[in-house]
């Protein structure tokens, strides 16, 4: 079964607090939390107070992704609002062994995220000390953007140097994952999804979430 991570870049942010009492309720396995500085990205989300308020009631991890440059001078930070993942992107860190080390330090599990066109290379040294690695298959950003197909190719190698330098590390996907390309991902060896518009723009955000974990590899969903 897929790891779930529904991002809550897309959630409504005036009701946020029924939002995650609505991931707590469902299947969902993780709460994926964007945070953006406008300078890694062109786009700012949100910070501290609001992952604080976020943790207060999640009842389920803190799966949060600095798209944000030097993320290492935060790591404390992130770790006392109750971060429970934190995953750097490789293009924003210059000293990336360095900073995977103090995450592990500061006792909260280490992902590294790759954007679509950077070379799955710049992170096979550090991949047996990542929980995850991130393979963006968007441009980071902005919610709502269309999948971009040549990632799968990507997860496909990925799988291989996993199993090359005997790594554990999850391979979690993220940006524009929905009924037509969970699918996909999943098949290619991706374990983890993250989606923000496809649940939370549903119908039945409950009901999106329990057909990304009843997805099998092989089939697609209706
Ligand atoms: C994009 C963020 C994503 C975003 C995904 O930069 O990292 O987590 O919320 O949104 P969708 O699922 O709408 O593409
Ligand atoms: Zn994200």
């Amino acid at each position: 079964m897929p790891i779930v991570a529904p991002s809550i870049l897309a959630a409504d942010f005036s009701k946020l607090g029924d939002e995650i009492r609505m991931i707590n309720a469902s299947e969902a396995d993780w709460i994926h939390c964007d945070v953006m500085d406008g300078q890694f990205v062109p786009n700012i989300s949100f910070g501290f107070p609001i992952l604080k308020a976020v943790k207060a009631i999640a009842q389920k991890p803190l799966d949060v992704h600095l798209m944000i440059e030097n993320p290492g001078q935060y790591i404390d930070a992130f770790k006392k609002v109750g971060a429970d993942h934190l995953t750097v992107h490789v293009e924003a860190v210059n000293h990336l062994d360095r900073t995977v080390h103090a995450i592990r330090e500061a006792g909260i599990k280490v992902g590294v995220a790759l954007n679509p066109a950077t070379p799955i290379d710049s992170v096979q040294h550090v991949l047996p000390m990542l929980d995850i690695v991130l393979l963006m298959t968007v441009n980071p950003g902005f919610g709502g953007q269309s999948f971009i197909p040549y990632v799968l190719d990507k997860v496909r190698m990925m799988r291989q140097m996993i199993a090359l330098t005997g790594s554990s590390a999850v391979i979690q996907v993220d940006g524009g994952v929905d009924q037509k390309t969970a699918p996909e991902v999943y098949h290619a060896g991706a374990e983890s999804l993250v989606a923000g518009s496809y649940v939370f723009r549903s119908d039945n955000p409950m009901a999106t979430i329990a057909g990304l974990k009843a997805m099998k590899s092989s089939e697609k969903m209706t």
